[in-house]
């Protein structure tokens, strides 16, 4: 059985809002959060809130920050989801120190970089079973149903037993690292940050219908075995449900 957690707000600033005093939460509990972030959209508003709200809200020197997937690019390219993070996070607030960011090394042999990706986990994070566990992992979901970057065609990376693999885009075939179901549902905490109207159908199927949505999307497949999962959703999202 599921342990989950729907918050619906009223847009994306107050999802914002209500996702910081979900980790402010966190952070009294826990001595440090090792936090995986996600890329895309609903990310960028949550980091431009904390910069403009949260310099002395939250003890950035609680927090680790790790990234559930990265493009197969530079660091300062334009698709990197470091360089978003970097520009709307860590370049507005720095009390973030430089030892406490791990970003996939975008730029390195994919597969070398999946190894090497995975020994960082496991030497820096907590492991349930000899597999890292993160406090709290945050997740988008793609118009697809994608989750980190592990897209519906490739829905057998999944279950790789490794923490991290090389997938790629469907469309594009753009390779890029991501974090596989193995690590994601070994957290203690996983918060799905969904957004816009195009996600609600399959925000309706996922919640009301999951088993059927196991099959074809990845991001049903989110079900932290010892942890909780929680969804933050805009009423656009949410609308169907
Ligand atoms: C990526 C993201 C991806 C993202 C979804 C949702 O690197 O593309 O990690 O998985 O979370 O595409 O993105 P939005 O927040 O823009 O809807």
């Amino acid at each position: 059985m599921i342990k989950e957690n729907i918050n619906v707000y009223k847009d994306t600033q107050d999802l914002s809002e209500g996702f910081t005093l979900f980790l402010l939460k966190l952070l009294e509990v826990y001595p440090h959060v090792n936090i995986s972030l996600s890329g895309g959209s609903t990310p960028k508003v949550l980091f431009d809130y904390w910069a403009e709200h949260c310099k002395e809200r939250i003890d950035w020197n609680k927090i680790s920050f790790f990234w559930g997937d990265e493009r197969c690019v530079s660091p300062d390219d334009e698709m990197s989801n470091f360089k978003m993070t970097k520009e709307h996070l860590f370049d507005q607030l720095p009390q973030i120190k430089d030892n406490s960011i791990f970003r996939i090394k975008g730029e390195s042999n994919p597969d070398d970089e999946a190894v090497r990706y995975s020994k960082i986990l496991a030497t820096e994070l907590l492991t349930k079973n000899s597999i890292p566990s993160f406090e709290l992992v945050v997740l988008g979901m793609g118009d697809d149903g994608h989750t980190a970057s592990i897209f519906p065609n490739q829905i057998q990376l999944w279950n790789e037993k490794s923490s991290c693999v090389v997938a790629s885009h469907p469309e594009t075939g753009k390779q890029r690292i991501s974090l596989t179901g193995t690590v994601i549902n070994k957290a203690q905490h996983v918060a799905f940050l969904v957004t816009g109207e195009n996600k609600a159908e399959k925000i309706k199927e996922m919640i009301e219908n999951r088993s059927v949505a196991k099959s074809k999307y990845p991001a049903a497949l989110v079900n932290p075995e010892q942890g909780y999962l929680y969804w933050f959703l805009d009423e656009k999202a949410a609308s169907l449900l």
